[in-house]
């Protein structure tokens, strides 16, 4: 099936509420089609739900980064670095395994014990808001510190360094760094994790990368996971308070039913990571082997990108797709992904955003941007979609 619309898949959002409509159409008239990326490459686009569950859990569908055929989004993205991949790069057989020395770290019961901390780290930075000069910076005020000091804390990782891996994982994200500055970050990033690693070897402590260690002598594999989890930890869920945040301070007939009864938040949360599915590029694959997806043939070296935020829009899985219910509750939804890489730190965000959004609308009622949302600078410009700046008064 070939598309006629579009020649060049956009990779932008046209409004911050929805999948850019050339997708939307794919979605309609060419579901499954060869698309061309800005980058110059020719790929499958999945817009349908079911499809991209099924290329999702279909060991065929490689998540090898290093695979030249790997998609690409935008020309000289590509990073040219020779460590071992961790998690989100690997495929079985090795995945497996590995996924399960960790994945004792994120239960639920073990988040569960971290909420304590999580609302007192909240608490601490709303203090500080409600202390300092209005309007503020919900980002760097509230956003961005919650989830780095958490995943700081989680991984051992000491967070005075925040400006240091912020800075860093920004850069990562970013469609507009150059390769050299992207390749830089990553090095400079590994460089910090492997000093941090070899003290921990010499001290250890009560954290997750002393207890790998006590496991596994294994650097460079742990510097790999350490790398993974400080960057997919903080900027993901920093994206989602923000987003979150703009989005209830729009309805506050929400603010006030979560109020009433909090037991409407995490529901809530779960909508908004639907409606917004922020980190959607994460999804995509490069078949290693001849299959096929909804009965059209993919052959072995071609890459495939999941639309997965129109996928959270398709009229078959979801009813009103379009309308945000925040009542609806729908867990089967593509935001964290599907399948064996499903996200490994869901229930870690959830709790996260479900703590800041009781915690902020009661501690300040008053909450309102500071500016028209129609000039917050969204983050048209990196692969993980959010607001880099939202000053907000009260
Ligand atoms: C995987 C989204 C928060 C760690 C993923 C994937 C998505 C995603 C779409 C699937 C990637 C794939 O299929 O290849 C999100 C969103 C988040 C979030 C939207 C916040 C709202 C977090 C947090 C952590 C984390 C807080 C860490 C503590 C990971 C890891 C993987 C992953 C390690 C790879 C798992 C594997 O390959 O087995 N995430 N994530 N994420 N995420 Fe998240």
């Amino acid at each position: 099936m070939t598309a006629r619309l579009p020649d060049t898949l956009p990779i932008t959002r046209g409004c911050p509420y929805a999948p850019p409509d050339e997708h939307r159409r794919l979605q309609q008239e060419a579901p499954i089609s060869r698309v061309t990326l800005p980058s110059g490459m020719t790929v499958w686009a999945l817009t349908r739900h079911e499809d991209i569950r099924t290329m999702l859990t279909d060991p065929r569908f490689s998540s090898d980064r290093r695979n030249p055929n790997f998609p690409l989004l935008l020309e000289g993205q590509r990073l040219n670095t020779d460590f071992v991949p961790s998690l989100i790069g690997m495929d079985p057989p090795e995945h497996g395994p590995a996924r399960r020395e960790v994945v004792g770290e994120f239960t639920v019961k073990r988040m569960a014990a971290l909420r304590p901390r999580i609302q007192e780290i909240v608490d601490e930075h709303i203090d500080a808001m409600l202390a300092g000069p209005r309007p503020t910076d919900l980002v760097k005020a509230l956003s961005l510190p919650v989830p780095s000091l958490v995943i700081c804390e989680l991984l051992g990782v000491p967070y005075d360094d925040h400006d240091f891996f912020q800075a860093r994982s920004s850069l990562l994200l970013s469609r507009t760094a150059s390769p050299e500055e992207r390749k830089r970050a990553v090095d400079e990033l590994r460089e910090y994790l492997g000093e941090l690693i070899l003290a921990k070897e010499r001290v250890p402590a009560d954290d997750l990368l002393s207890r790998r260690l006590a496991k596994s002598d294994d650097h460079e594999e742990l510097k790999s996971l350490a790398f993974l989890l400080l960057v997919a930890g903080h900027e993901t869920t920093a994206n989602m308070i923000s987003l979150g945040t703009m989005t209830f301070l729009e309805r506050p007939e929400d603010i006030r039913t979560i109020h009433e009864d909090p037991s409407r938040t995490l529901p809530a949360v779960e909508e908004l990571l639907r409606y917004f599915t922020i980190a959607e590029i994460a999804t995509s694959r490069v078949a290693v082997d001849d299959t096929e997806i909804g009965g059209v043939p993919i052959r072995a070296g071609e890459g495939v990108v999941a639309l997965s935020n129109t996928a959270n829009r398709d009229p078959e899985t979801f009813d009103r797709p379009d309308e945000l219910d925040l009542e609806r509750g729908a867990r089967n939804h593509l935001a964290f992904g599907f399948g064996a890489h499903q996200c490994l730190g869901q229930n870690l965000a959830r709790m996260e955003l479900q703590i800041v959004f009781d915690t902020l609308f009661r501690r300040i009622p008053g909450l309102r941007p500071a500016v028209p949302l129609d000039t917050l600078p969204f983050k048209d410009d990196a692969n993980v979609y959010g607001i880099h700046e939202f000053p907000v008064t009260w």
